[in-house]
């Protein structure tokens, strides 16, 4: 198989799985959980940041991509993503769950390298990294990153598309990026099955409380996107605005909100569609998006 063979296959099977049992599947069972621990390990793609080309810009792309406000809060959103899922990983006991989180984190930290990379090969000032706390909750510090991943990804499908569409990103650059979208893809995908699973596999006494928790963490995921959207975290310090709210004025694209809604509706179809059909999809989120766009018509 030659190189570009193998890139193409790898491609091919991070995005299109199917359980290897066949028949139903009880949430919250046993084979649930390994159905969305297989996908996730099964659908890794080797991909070395380190091999990874970056393309020469022209000046001009090369001036609009580096002058993106995105890649403070990118880099640092990998960062603390990377320390909150491998807190919780090694807090984990089942094996398989724990090496699908270990996966998990590990893709976090790969994003990392590559932003580092991006960052390196274009000479991109970034603001100093703080220290990243270690969650003392590492259950609530992954619920968090779970959740916001399922905001941010499914904004980033749509205006990655828009991006892509539009020439924005030069053609060589999505293709670079194009892998790291679709992990996002993975593990918001693992996370919505994850949650569903953790909440049926507890005790029915301890299900509301464990539903409360999720309430507190959506709170939570509004207060520190409020904050990030006045330029604010929540120490106080001056950060990227919030790229999931703002990022389609960011990035310059001519894009009315109702548009931008859809395009983020028919991607993220389009990049669950591979999966198998038992897993459940991330829903809260599409669902908001759908019925903003009802009003915004
Ligand atoms: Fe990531
Ligand atoms: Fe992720």
């Amino acid at each position: 198989m030659s190189n570009q063979d193998a890139v193409a296959a790898a491609d091919y099977s991070m995005r299109n799985w199917l359980g290897a049992e066949p028949g139903r599947i009880k949430i919250g069972s046993d084979a649930h959980k390994q159905l969305f621990c297989r996908m996730l390990l099964d659908t890794h793609n080797p991909y070395k940041p380190a091999v990874l080309v970056w393309p020469k810009l022209s000046p001009e792309t090369l001036q609009r991509i580096t002058s993106l406000p995105i890649w403070d809060i990118a880099v640092q959103t990998e960062g603390r993503a990377m320390l909150r899922v491998e807190t919780y990983a090694n807090k984990v006991t089942d094996p398989m769950l724990h090496e699908a989180l270990i996966m998990d984190g590990g893709e976090e930290a790969r994003h990392k390298v590559v932003l580092s990379k991006l960052v390196e090969a274009y000479g991109i000032a970034l603001a100093p990294e703080p220290a990243y706390e270690v969650p003392k909750d590492p259950e609530w510090g992954w619920m968090v990153t779970g959740y916001s991943e399922c905001i941010d990804s499914f904004f980033a499908f749509g205006l990655f598309e828009s991006a892509k569409r539009t020439g924005y990103f030069p053609a060589e650059l999505v293709e670079t990026f194009e892998p790291v979208i679709q992990e996002e893809a993975r593990h918001i995908l693992f996370f919505a099955n994850w949650t569903a699973w953790y909440r049926r596999q507890l005790p029915w006494w301890r299900r509301p409380l464990y539903s409360l928790k999720v309430l507190r963490v959506w709170a939570f995921l509004i207060w520190e996107r409020i904050g990030i959207a006045k330029g604010l975290d929540s120490k106080g310090e001056m950060q990227d605005a919030n790229f999931a709210i703002t990022g389609h004025q960011q990035i310059g694209l001519d894009l009315k909100l109702g548009e931008l809604l859809e395009l983020c509706l028919v991607e993220d179809q389009r990049r669950m569609h591979g999966y198998d059909p038992r897993l459940l999809r991330p829903t809260f989120v599409p669902r908001m998006a759908r019925l903003a766009h009802f009003f915004v018509r």
